[in-house]
């Protein structure tokens, strides 16, 4: 017994330093069009200007998000209801070009490219939801309301067309529900913005400050600790 908790200690420390954040921000998250690990894009970067020093997303998902905003890229337009303001455009735009290519995300990720409570600042939100307001839309969750046949998403039969007032509120009830659980209102400064000068990334002192992966326990590490007890 009293080996075994040796042993035990040695894989804890193990599995500790393994997820140092150093390691946490050198992988990308996963999705249809990530890169494994974030990397510097060149000119032809042509979109989500922000990130191009350290990206996860590549020069040619920009260009397409340049092109055809994500129509070609996931069968499913935002202006399903009718054509977005452009004020409103300009943020969506914004948070397409942060889960594609923000690595800081990867501390967030919980599986498959899902996401969850990533702190976005509250005054973000607030800005996004001035711009959206008078925007429409048919679904109050964009990950999981809309209707996903053929690989097209569409507004679902019953559903109509609203202003983002009346589905949201406020900025507050925008982030936490318009991409299901991946957002979460922040209103201290320890929180994300998703747009800033390219260079220096604001967010990564967020992500160096957010607690480790408290309730992680690595495979290996789970495996091990079966074979103990
Ligand atoms: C990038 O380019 C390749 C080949 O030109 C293309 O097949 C692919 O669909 C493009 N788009 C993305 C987002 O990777
Ligand atoms: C978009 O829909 C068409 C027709 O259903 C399908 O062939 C294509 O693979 C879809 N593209 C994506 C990116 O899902
Ligand atoms: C809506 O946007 C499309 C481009 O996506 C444009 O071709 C069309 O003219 C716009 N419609 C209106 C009513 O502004
Ligand atoms: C989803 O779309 C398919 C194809 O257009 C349609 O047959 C089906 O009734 C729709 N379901 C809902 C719930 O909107
Ligand atoms: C959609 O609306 C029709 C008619 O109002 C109703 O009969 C049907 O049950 C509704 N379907 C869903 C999935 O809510």
């Amino acid at each position: 017994m009293a080996r075994g908790l040796v042993v035990l200690f040695s894989l804890l420390s193990v599995g500790l330093f393994c997820h140092s954040n150093s390691e946490e921000v050198t992988k990308c998250i996963d999705g249809p069009y990530h890169k494994d690990i974030p990397s510097p894009e060149g000119p032809d970067y042509v979109e989500c200007h922000s990130w191009r020093e350290k990206s996860c997303c590549t020069a040619n998902f920009t260009a397409e998000l340049q092109r055809n905003r994500v129509e070609v890229l996931y069968n499913f337009s935002w202006n399903h209801c009718k054509n977005l303001s452009q004020e409103c455009e300009k943020f969506i735009k914004n948070q397409e070009c942060f889960w594609s290519c923000e690595p800081n995300l990867i501390k967030w990720h919980v599986g498959e490219g899902v996401l969850k409570m990533v702190p976005i600042c509250a005054k973000y939100c607030d800005e996004w939801f001035d711009a959206c307001k008078s925007d429409y839309t048919c679904v109050q969750d964009w990950l999981r309301g809309f209707n996903y046949t053929n690989s097209i998403y569409s507004c679902p039969t019953n559903s109509s067309c609203r202003t983002f007032q009346e589905f949201y509120k406020n900025g507050e009830g925008l982030c936490n529900t318009m991409w299901a659980q991946s957002f979460y209102y922040e209103k201290s400064d320890n929180c994300m913005v998703m747009e800033f000068a390219p260079g220096k990334n604001p967010n990564d002192a967020v992500t160096a400050s957010a607690p480790r992966f408290s309730t992680f326990i690595h495979p290996v590490l789970m495996f091990a600790l079966l074979k103990i007890f």
